[in-house]
């Protein structure tokens, strides 16, 4: 089958590659009808993580299911299921407690807990951007949908990024009537920006430098406030009478870089600990690594970020971070979709054939206008 394949920095290429088929009794095998490429693709793509060389990639996928082992029982042949991107047992101390993304089980990589697809560190799992996937645990693991194509946009947001942009509410603590602050306007921050707008927000405030981003942000209810412009903190305050927000979202991740590029990995955490009001909470989507070979600092280089801890501290502010649990709100994100209520598809920029895949990752990569979310089609 063909699959999109990791061949060192900024090179990816489609090619052929055994099928996957069922190892342990518990998988299924499900034939791709949607897979998206990711922001935390992009950590790969641009050589900075350690993933290997040969990696098939992608962990944002949906599909049918075309193969079951014989331990499945509540999964069928010809079931339209969305596969989360972590990859859980189900029955370890974390999964028990809804904290799939850092299952105990499912890794075998040391000292790290949770799993997924086509990722660095995150065991050794081949990703779902290829015609076919194998699922481990797959009763435990897949989301059914409804029969046919329908809502086939939305619902590949499932997989990862509208589970994620949720958890970033919720690990802020976020209540309804809450101003929020979002930082970065990319898929996982529109996400947050719209979870937050449903989640009964007063305001959300949405920054980013990239205007397309922006406008999509506007589109969807939030108030956009452009870095380029001003000092993002200054300019919330200043709408805020002051106050600033009454909790915040990180989705930008440790490349977060100012308005002339340059990459500052504390930038996005100091603005975060000066924009929400005292007891706020702050809840870190974005990816921060633990080795990081590109950094511009000996510290960077061994995930040391120094960001201001001290006010963090003083204003007694809360701190969630982490991969996002996608089952915990799947279940319930679709069936917003499917009553109508979230649209999280407003974000698609581009729908392309796996063998487009190179030029979809390198138009995504460098924030081309207009390249916000790219859909590949195997
Ligand atoms: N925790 C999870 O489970 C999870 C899941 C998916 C993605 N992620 C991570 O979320 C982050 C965002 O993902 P994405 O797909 O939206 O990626 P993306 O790279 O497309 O978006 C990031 C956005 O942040 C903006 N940005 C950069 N510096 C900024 C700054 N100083 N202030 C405000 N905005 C700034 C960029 O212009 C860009 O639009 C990545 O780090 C990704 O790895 C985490
Ligand atoms: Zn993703
Ligand atoms: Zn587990």
């Amino acid at each position: 089958m063909k699959a999109v394949v990791y061949e060192g920095p900024r090179q990816v290429a489609v090619k052929e590659v055994p099928e996957p088929r069922i190892e342990t009794p518990g998988d299924a095998v499900v034939r791709i009808t949607t897979t998206n490429i990711c922001g935390s693709d992009l950590h790969m793509y641009e050589g900075r993580t350690n993933v290997e060389e040969g990696k098939i990639l992608g962990h944002e996928n949906m599909g049918v299911v075309v193969e079951t082992g014989p331990g499945v029982t509540r999964i069928a042949i010809g079931d339209r299921v969305s596969v989360p991107f972590n990859i859980a047992c189900g029955a370890c101390r974390s999964c028990e407690t809804g904290w799939t993304s850092f299952c105990l089980r499912a890794n075998p990589t040391d000292g790290v807990d949770g799993a997924a697809y086509g990722y660095a560190n995150m065991g050794p799992y081949d990703g779902g951007q290829a015609e076919y996937l194998r699922v481990p645990w797959a009763d435990f693991n897949l989301l059914e949908l409804p029969p046919g194509d329908e809502h086939e946009n939305d619902f590949t947001m499932l997989s990862d990024i509208f589970p994620t942009g949720w958890h970033g509410t919720e690990l802020a603590g976020m209540t309804p009537g809450d101003r929020v602050a979002v930082f970065g306007a990319g898929p996982v921050g529109l996400m947050a920006a719209h979870s937050a707008v449903l989640r009964g927000a007063a305001e959300v405030y949405v920054v980013d430098k990239e205007r397309d981003r922006l406008a999509m942000a506007e589109k969807i209810g939030a108030n956009p406030i452009d870095l380029a412009e001003a000092d993002p903190v200054e300019q919330i305050l200043a709408a805020t009478g002051g106050v600033g927000a009454d909790c915040g979202v990180e989705a930008v991740g440790y490349q977060a870089h100012d308005s002339a590029g340059a990459e500052h990995p504390e930038l996005v955490l100091d603005n975060l600990v000066k924009v929400v009001r005292s007891t706020g909470g702050i809840g870190v989507v974005g990816v921060y690594l633990p080795q990081d070979p590109g950094a511009a600092s000996e510290g960077a280089k061994q995930g040391r970020i120094a960001f201001d801890y001290g006010s963090l501290f003083m204003k007694g502010q809360q701190m969630g971070t982490g991969q996002a649990p996608v089952k915990r709100y799947n279940r319930q994100l679709r069936d917003l979709i499917i009553e109508g209520r979230a649209r999280p598809s407003f974000l698609v920029s581009h729908e392309m054939s796996l063998a487009e895949a190179a030029e979809g990752y390198e138009r995504f990569d460098r924030r081309d206008d207009g390249w916000t979310k790219v859909l590949l089609r195997p």
